[in-house]
């Protein structure tokens, strides 16, 4: 007999970023964070987990090919995940004994790994929320973004749909350094996202890495921590409560440009961010300064991609520019162009050159059941 249980989960972007582990091995970190979970209809992991007794080993296929499962990390999470089943099953003997079998997991994105976009989140998302519900674990959304944290911290938040916040916790063993919802995805759902995909041939500092290196050199990186985001945490949820756009955008703005200075003051510097990725910021203060309004907002993860916020009522302004300076990019076949307002900037034509796909999306809800296996 083979049991099995799928569901997909969302990928999701900070916009108060997380950068700095205060424990590796749990994955504690030195500030909390908050994102925006993107839709799921453009960008998802979707996990198969099963389980049986004829299965030898853990085994994971990951967009149709085989993968190791043998990293300390998932180990770690695949453990917890088993003890909560052991737990069941002393409780109830009639359970049948999935925590003793070998897993088999199968999962697939529905964007391509080569858009460069961060996958790791969506992913162990969905690997926790598939074994979870094969498990018929009673733990919350938030006992379980404990478990995917240890798998790659911004993972946690994927366990929520919506606006999601990490709270970083302060014991020892990590047990208070879980997500929790700010606001659903119902408070404020005409939010917007525009991925511009900047192409970029060389290979990043992962975050693992980068952050280390950040939290062991960068003087900067101390300020940070101790002075800015605490502040800048409770304000930035304050401006999600009160759907206070301008301000979410400022803040937004600014904790990416903290971050990446972070970044260039680490030794030695770390470079996310090119000159297309610096152009876009240009782009986006040149727009908001002619509106007389904060209508848009950029942040920038480990990578040169661009990821915009604006309120849907903002729409024909910030895609108007964005279309003129990156028209001949794939992704725009999704809305109709021609209602979008023209610029009223006055554009340099070799602006356009760096963006290779443009993904159009928006906030949107948390894991979900899937029929597919
Ligand atoms: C810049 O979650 O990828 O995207 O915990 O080491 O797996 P690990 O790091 P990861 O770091 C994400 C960093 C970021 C900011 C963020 O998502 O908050």
């Amino acid at each position: 007999k083979i049991y099995y249980a799928s569901r997909t989960a969302p990928v999701n972007i900070a916009t108060l970023k997380y950068w700095g582990k205060r424990d590796k091995d749990l994955n504690l970190p030195t500030n909390s964070s908050i994102s925006v979970t993107l839709s799921q209809k453009d960008l998802r992991t979707l996990t198969t987990a099963s389980c049986s007794e004829v299965f030898e080993k853990d085994e994971l296929w990951l967009n149709g090919q085989s993968h190791s499962l043998d990293t300390p990390r998932t180990q770690q999470c695949l453990s917890d995940l088993r003890k909560y089943r052991e737990e069941l099953e002393a409780r109830d003997e009639s359970l049948p004994k999935l925590s003793k079998m070998h897993l088999h997991i199968v999962s697939e994105n529905n964007f391509p790994t080569a858009a460069g976009l961060a996958s790791s989140a969506a992913g162990f998302a969905a690997l926790i929320s598939a074994i979870a519900k094969l498990y018929e674990l009673p733990q919350t959304a938030s006992d379980l973004s404990k478990i995917a944290r240890k798998g790659s911290g911004s993972a946690c938040r994927s366990l929520f749909g919506g606006y999601v916040a990490w709270e970083m916790g302060e014991l020892e063993n990590g047990e208070d350094s879980k997500a929790v919802e700010v606001a659903p995805l119902s408070h404020w759902p005409d939010m917007k996202a525009c991925i511009l995909v900047v192409s970029d041939d060389k290979k990043d500092v992962p975050s693992t890495s980068g952050m280390q290196l950040t939290v062991k050199t960068s003087p900067l990186f101390q300020h940070r921590i101790e002075k800015v985001v605490p502040q800048r945490f409770e304000e930035m949820k304050k401006s999600i409560v009160e759907k206070n756009f301008p301000l979410f955008a400022e803040l937004t703005m600014k904790d990416s440009n903290s971050f990446h200075a972070t970044c260039l003051d680490s030794y030695p510097p770390i470079f996310y961010l090119n000159d297309t990725s610096k152009r876009i910021i240009k782009l986006i203060n040149l727009l908001n300064d002619s509106v007389g309004e904060i209508i848009a907002a950029y942040t920038y993860d480990a990578g040169p991609n661009a990821v915009i916020y604006y309120e849907q009522k903002n729409e024909s302004r910030v895609l108007g520019l964005l279309h003129a300076v990156f028209k001949s990019v794939d992704g725009w076949q999704k809305i109709d162009v021609k209602s979008l307002t023209p610029p009223s900037i006055e554009l340099d034509p070799t602006w356009g050159s760096g963006v290779s796909r443009v993904i159009l999306t928006e906030v949107g809800a948390g894991p979900q059941d899937s029929d597919e296996v």
